[in-house]
């Protein structure tokens, strides 16, 4: 049974915590609760009804119950993302891609994000920040073997599959809005098609990786 606070999301998100192991837990203000009991399929009750596994809900004064692993972003909407003064903000606060990469294919692509942190042995997460209509670059590979979604937290994004890295083969998309998670992109075995996040607003959204 544990509550850790988190502060690698600050100054943004100050108030994130990593619920382990909690059969009640309160939510008391606005909060983005996402349920990360992904390898034991642990739904979460709320009032009766689940959170599945790997999806996210905004919840206020509310306790949920069975709670195995939940990373819990409180307060999540003290900033707007959607006011050009707070993106502008997170654009000097947080480092680009390319500053954290060096890579450069990545140079100028408007995206920055926190560090990445593992909440366990096997779970990794960002927090990432997009300026408006823009595409991350088609890719099915990552540097690990994981198991990977994207949870959205403010302002609006998509998740797009294409059949070849050419982005006029696109094939589905999904729409996410605050507090959604897309659907699974990867086959049994890990296997991904090309995919991106994409950008509609300035948003900003969680990368969770699970390792294979
Ligand atoms: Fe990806």
């Amino acid at each position: 049974m544990s509550i850790k606070k988190l502060d690698f999301a600050r100054p943004f998100f100050e108030d994130v915590e990593f619920v382990e192991n909690e059969a009640a837990y309160f939510v008391e203000p606005k909060s983005i609760v996402i349920n990360l009991a992904y390898k034991t399929h642990g739904v979460i009750d709320i009032e009766g009804l689940p959170l599945e596994p790997l999806k996210a809900a905004i919840l206020q004064g509310v306790v949920i119950n069975d709670v195995e692993r939940a990373l819990v972003f409180r307060n999540y909407d003290r900033y707007d993302v959607t006011c050009p003064e707070t993106a502008a903000l997170i654009e000097k606060t947080w480092k680009s891609l390319y500053e954290w990469s060096g890579q450069e294919h990545q140079k100028g692509i408007p995206y920055h994000k926190t560090e990445k942190i593992a909440l366990t042995e096997d779970t990794s997460v960002t927090v990432c920040y997009a300026a408006p209509m823009s595409p991350s670059g088609p890719h099915k590979t990552h540097a690990k073997d994981v198991n990977e979604v994207h949870i959205q937290l403010q302002g609006m994004g998509k998740v797009q599959l294409f059949r070849e890295k050419e982005e006029e083969t696109f094939y589905r998309e999904f729409m996410l809005a605050p507090g959604s998670a897309h659907d699974r992109i990867y086959g049994e075995n890990g296997e991904y098609p090309w995919h991106q996040y994409c950008s509609v607003t300035a948003c900003i959204y969680v990368p969770v990786e699970i390792e294979r």
